[in-house]
């Protein structure tokens, strides 16, 4: 079985972000997002895995490389143009072939890998499995509707309350799912939709079966996704000291520090990643929060939040919360009068100033 994974996209609710990064290499916890989603294919015995990529291949190709660092071997393909999920998948079909694979968004993790659900796939005779997992609101979401253990209708944000399924962005396909992509048409948004396709092997009676996902799924699109998911990937980091702290510095709780950085008269608590090379001195570095290599943050308090790779934090009243802060950015205080706020953002930056 081969495993398919999307790393195109356009990324626009990420933006500024995604101007100049692919929103698959924000870190989480200090480790790309897209990492997880290959070291949870490779757990699960998947060997040979297609990358899709837009724009910002570039980018993937070099953060990860041609598969070896985790014994596998990885095939990128270039997707012509960011046409849906569906569009994906049909242009890696040199790729695939007639292969069994598995489709997952390079954006999103789920607790527990796919171990069990590729296991179930590859011993069963079902055409296609989809992950499902209960939510609060379908309303936002696609959803399926059951029959026993039987997928029988898909609905994309449904108003009435016809299930609270909805998709999990992992799909498990066979052949039959060729004829399906052929004959689908561009959506309202312009998009060839998986969940079209998906809909169509029902209607021609081919077996889709549901796998209930139960515990977290992470969904990185935007800004506040991104940082819940960096709050419970911190939570199960391995603690691990290999920067220098003074004595008087505290760390206390779950740590990781990366070899060359450097901690002075700062307090660190965590679940927190310190990334390697970082600077902070005078600091305090509150839960949830993961600091990337060569930063600095001085003089300065942060809590809840990521910082990537390169960025300063210096001299600033008041605890910085809930921010993504993009690569090579500064946050300091003005060095001269008039006394004022000076900003220098990118398109779609935001800004919120404590009131
Ligand atoms: P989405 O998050 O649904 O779409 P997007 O990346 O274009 O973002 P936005 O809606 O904010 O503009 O995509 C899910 C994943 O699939 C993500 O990793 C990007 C990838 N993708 C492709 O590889 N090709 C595509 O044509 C699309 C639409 C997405």
């Amino acid at each position: 079985m081969k495993g398919l994974i999307l790393s195109g996209g356009k990324g626009t609710r990420l933006r500024p972000i995604t101007h100049t990064g692919a929103k698959q290499l924000v870190p989480l916890a200090n480790k790309p997002i897209i990492f997880y989603v290959i070291e949870d294919l490779v757990a699960a015995g998947i060997d040979e895995i297609g990358i899709v990529v837009g724009d910002t291949g570039e980018q993937i190709r070099q953060a990860v490389g041609d598969g070896s660092r985790w014994g596998v071997r990885f095939t990128f393909v270039e997707q012509s143009r960011p046409g849906g999920l569906a569009h994906a998948v049909k242009e890696s079909r040199p790729f695939l072939g007639d292969d069994r694979f598995i489709l997952c968004l390079a954006d999103n993790v789920t607790q527990g890998g796919v171990n069990d659900l590729v296991r179930e796939f590859r011993d069963g005779t079902m055409n296609c499995s989809i992950v499902l997992t209960e939510v609060k609101d379908p309303s936002a979401f696609g959803v399926a509707v059951l029959e026993g253990d039987r997928v029988v209708r898909l609905v994309e944000k449904p108003r009435e309350s016809i299930s609270n399924l909805a998709l999990v962005g992992i799909y498990l396909f066979d052949g039959t799912v060729w004829p399906a992509i052929e004959a689908l048409k561009p959506s309202f948004r312009g998009e060839l939709e998986i969940t079209d396709a998906i809909q169509y092997l029902v209607q021609h009676g081919h077996d889709v079966r549901p796998h209930i996902h139960r515990g977290w799924w992470l969904d990185t699109g935007k800004k506040d996704d991104v940082i819940e998911a960096n709050r419970i990937l911190l939570d199960l980091i391995d603690p691990k000291i290999e920067g220098d702290i003074d004595d008087a510095s505290s760390i206390t709780g779950r740590v990781a520090i990366g070899a060359g950085a450097r901690i002075i008269r700062s307090v660190i608590r965590g679940p927190a990643a310190i990334g390697e090379r970082a600077h902070i001195e005078n600091a305090y570095i509150g839960p949830f929060s993961s600091v990337s290599e060569d930063c600095q943050i001085v003089n300065a308090e942060i809590e809840h939040s990521i910082v990537m790779r390169g960025s300063r934090i210096v001299g600033i009243e008041g605890r910085i919360e809930s921010s993504l802060i993009g690569r090579n950015a500064e946050i300091a205080v003005a060095p001269s009068l008039p006394q004022a706020h000076r900003f220098t953002l990118g398109d779609h930056s935001r800004v919120e100033l404590r009131g």
